[in-house]
């Protein structure tokens, strides 16, 4: 990539242009275009099976589309091959199962990318891993395996090992689904500070309270589409479709 091209402020970080993916007879993802700013942070909310881990997942190329495009800073994603790697490794990914490699400790499993990726020396990866896991605080843990940490550590130091590849943008699948009520809100703590820090941010999220306080952007899919998108303030007090009313309804109490 050129430098001038990286360092313009105004291309997008992710975009996706007219984006159609099918499973079999199943329009998952249909013609759905999204452009998401440096620094922006995009909450991604909707309906179980309405396409939202899909969307992410095609973003990185662990999924292929059928049609559309779908650029990283204005170039688009490679089919396969090398430069697929490079450019997957520049977007963090943070699931809901957390994917720790279980016999590896803590600050292992962070050094891991950037040694092997980026070719990293390992005492410059763990001196910066330590950093990562001592702002997500988890640095206390970094010479247990994962199994001696609780659930939202274990998220949080997922986190930390993404950072430490110095991705461009992070997409967050559901981190908080899996933990219990206690933990989810050390590891919202953790994504708002990233946000702050300038971030660019792909959130999937059950949690509204957190979409409401950090995201400059709420998008609602239903059925493969993205049916409407606001400001959280304006999506959330009053949505226009009448899909997100009766969605937003749904899991008020929630
Ligand atoms: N590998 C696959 N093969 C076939 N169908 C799939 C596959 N992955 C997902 N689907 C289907 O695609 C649709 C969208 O799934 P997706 O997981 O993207 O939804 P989602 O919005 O993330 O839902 P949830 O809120 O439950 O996580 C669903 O109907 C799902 O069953
Ligand atoms: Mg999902």
């Amino acid at each position: 990539m050129s430098q001038e091209h990286a360092g313009e402020k105004n291309v997008p970080v992710i975009e996706l242009r007219h984006v159609d993916k099918h499973y079999g007879d199943l329009h998952v993802l249909r013609d759905v275009s999204l452009s998401v700013a440096r620094g922006e942070v995009v909450v991604i909310i909707g309906p179980s099976g309405s396409g939202k881990s899909t969307l992410c997942r095609t973003i990185n190329r662990l999924e292929t589309i059928d049609s559309g495009e779908i650029l990283i800073e204005g170039e688009p994603l490679p089919q396969e091959g090398r430069e697929l790697a490079r450019m997957r490794s520049e977007l963090g990914m943070v699931f809901q199962q957390f994917n720790l490699f279980a016999h590896m400790s803590v600050l292992d499993n962070v050094t891991l990318g950037p040694r092997e990726v980026l070719g990293q020396q390992k005492e410059e990866a763990e001196r910066y891993a330590l950093e990562l896991l001592g702002r997500v605080g988890v640095a206390e843990q970094a010479h247990k395996v994962p199994a001696q940490l609780s659930g939202g550590q274990q998220q949080r130091a997922a986190i930390a090992r993404s950072l430490a590849m110095r991705p461009k943008a992070m997409l967050f699948d559901e981190p908080t689904s899996a933990l219990d009520p206690e933990m989810i809100n050390e590891v919202l703590d953790v994504m708002v500070e990233l946000a702050r820090g300038g971030m660019t941010m792909i959130v999937v999220t059950h949690e509204m309270g957190f979409a409401r306080r950090v995201a400059d952007r709420v998008v609602f899919m239903a059925d493969g589409q993205i049916v409407e998108e606001g400001v959280p303030d304006a999506f959330f007090d009053h949505p226009k479709s009448q899909r997100a009313r009766d969605f937003l309804d749904s899991i008020k109490g929630h």
